[in-house]
């Protein structure tokens, strides 16, 4: 069986996402997620474009072993340098540059020639190699460049000394047969193919990028580069875990496997739509909630007579666990962090303190625990952004015959500040109350509400997505009174869009 390489770019690509850019010790959270799920490469990030970025991939570098930890650049000197000084201290590091090859991104993008791109990347390609013997190349919108050129290119950069050569789908053009032959014309006719991987990395415009990743593998393509739950720019990126499961599923169609600990899967894609506010819609596959429920009569009665009527995977080989009980009220500290290990996060002793903290809180305002309910609290405690606003005080009235009015009292800085303000219902008050406080210029594109788990006595998460001046950021609060949820997920988006202020943004 052939061995596929996973490429997780979860951290890079998937961060792109408008809304889901995670801090460092988010990253770090993921990164851990991602080494335990036993994918081949992490690109952590693009240390160049901030300092944030440069930190994450240095300190995912320091942490994580056993696992190829890339960085990627631009085919430019600093970039260069940038990627190969942040990666020093992994075990197994890869500078993955790239420059992009169709006419199009060359006339209005670039604005430079064919022979200076593959002037540059040769450059790049050479440069990166004084760092690393691990060197991945990457022709931007390689599939709407000319075929000649892309053999060319990929031809030169090889002999320079790339290890990988990725061909990206960069807008998600790509139609699964034409894919396919264009990586079968690039296997036949680049006569040093042999000496490098062909890897792809292919966006989801067309609803495509896994079903042309697949068809990729079957023409000779050994790397996939993918994101947890299809996250990524745009529409997204190939679902790593719809890649993962169909070689798994389909072993003799395929004739290829990768090496990814399958029923780590479940996991990280709920570790990873914590951490980025993405969430994960309920009929998506291997992953959604419904993905392995069976609704119909005839199914279900089908499915209890014997599980592969209509089961093609066992939802534990994704790891979907069986009993989601789990703690309560008399549960020590050590079951709690044992289960959190198990939930894919661990926290340092500080946090852990915390968590445990409010957990004991919650034990208190609510009978069962869920893992849902501790994944929430948790993640909270991962997400902490420095707090320039903080909830001090929360005061609302609200009811058929009184006008919605709430009391915001916010620490902000060394000052208590206190407002009154009413509204259209209790959320809309406490966040004009907060609004006025902190003087905001942001404007809310959307409010999401839901419930954790079942019961009245359920904790509430509010998401809610801010943008200001061309910057969205994500905010989350949970807690079982819904209106505190929602101040909190407003706050933590405000501190969120301060914190931005403060670094300077990407420069791509
Ligand atoms: O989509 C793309 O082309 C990329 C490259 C940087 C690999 O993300
Ligand atoms: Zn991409």
């Amino acid at each position: 069986m052939r061995y596929i390489r996973i490429f997780d770019t979860t951290l890079r690509d998937g961060e792109q996402s408008p809304g889901a850019s995670m801090n460092v010790e988010e990253k770090l959270h993921v990164a851990r997620q991602l080494a335990r799920l036993n994918v081949d490469v992490i690109e952590a990030g693009f240390p160049v474009a901030s300092p944030g970025d440069f930190e994450a991939v240095r300190r995912i570098s320091e942490e994580i072993r056993g696992v190829t930890i890339a960085g990627l650049a631009r085919a430019k000197d600093l970039d260069i340098e940038r990627a190969a000084e942040a990666l020093k201290p992994a075990e197994m590091g890869r500078i993955h540059t790239f420059i992009a090859t169709s006419d199009i991104h060359l006339r209005y993008k670039l604005r430079i020639t064919r022979e200076e791109v593959l002037e540059a990347a040769v450059a790049a390609v050479r440069k990166a190699r004084s760092f690393t013997g691990d060197v991945e190349f990457s022709a931007e919108d390689a599939t709407r460049s000319d075929r000649d050129f892309l053999c060319r290119i990929t031809e030169e950069v090889i002999k320079a000394g790339a290890t990988t050569v990725n061909i990206p789908d960069t807008v998600g053009y790509a139609i699964p047969q034409e894919f396919g032959e264009l990586i079968e014309h690039l296997m036949n006719r680049v006569p040093n193919i042999d000496r490098a991987v062909i890897s792809v990395h292919c966006h989801n415009d067309l609803g495509l990028a896994v079903a042309n990743s697949l068809t990729a593998i079957m023409k000779g393509a050994g790397q996939v580069e993918c994101t947890i739950n299809g996250i990524g720019e745009r529409a997204g990126n190939a679902a790593m875990e719809e890649i993962v499961m169909s070689l798994k599923t389909r072993p003799r169609f395929f004739d290829a496997d990768t090496r990814v600990v399958t029923e780590e899967i479940y996991k990280t894609s709920r570790l990873v739509s914590k951490i980025t506010g993405m969430v994960v819609q309920p009929n998506k596959a291997i992953v959604g909630a419904n993905a392995f429920a069976h609704e119909a009569g005839i199914h279900q009665d089908g499915f209890l007579k014997e599980r592969s009527t209509y089961e093609i995977m066992r939802p534990e080989t994704v790891g979907i666990p069986q009993s989601k009980l789990v703690l309560g009220k008399h549960s020590g500290r050590h079951a709690f962090k044992e289960r959190l290990r198990e939930l894919g996060y661990e926290l340092s002793e500080e946090e852990l303190n915390k968590a445990f903290e409010r957990f004991k809180r919650l034990c208190d305002q609510k009978k069962y625990i869920f893992d849902e309910d501790i994944e929430t609290l948790v993640s909270e405690e991962v997400k902490k952004v420095p707090e320039v606003y903080r909830l001090e005080e929360l005061r609302v009235s609200s009811g058929t015959s009184v006008r919605p009015t709430a009391s915001v009292r916010l620490r902000v800085g060394d000052r208590v500040v206190e407002r009154t303000e009413q509204g259209d219902g209790p959320v809309d008050a406490t966040y004009c109350a907060i609004a006025k406080i902190t003087e905001t210029k942001s404007h809310l594109e959307r409010f999401e509400i839901k419930s954790i788990t079942g019961g009245t006595d359920a904790l509430g998460e509010v998401i809610v997505t801010l943008e200001e001046d061309g910057r969205t950021v994500r905010g989350y609060g949970s807690d079982t009174d819904i209106i505190v949820a929602a101040a909190k997920a407003y706050l933590n988006a405000l501190n969120k869009l301060e914190g931005k202020k403060r670094v300077p943004e990407k420069g791509i």
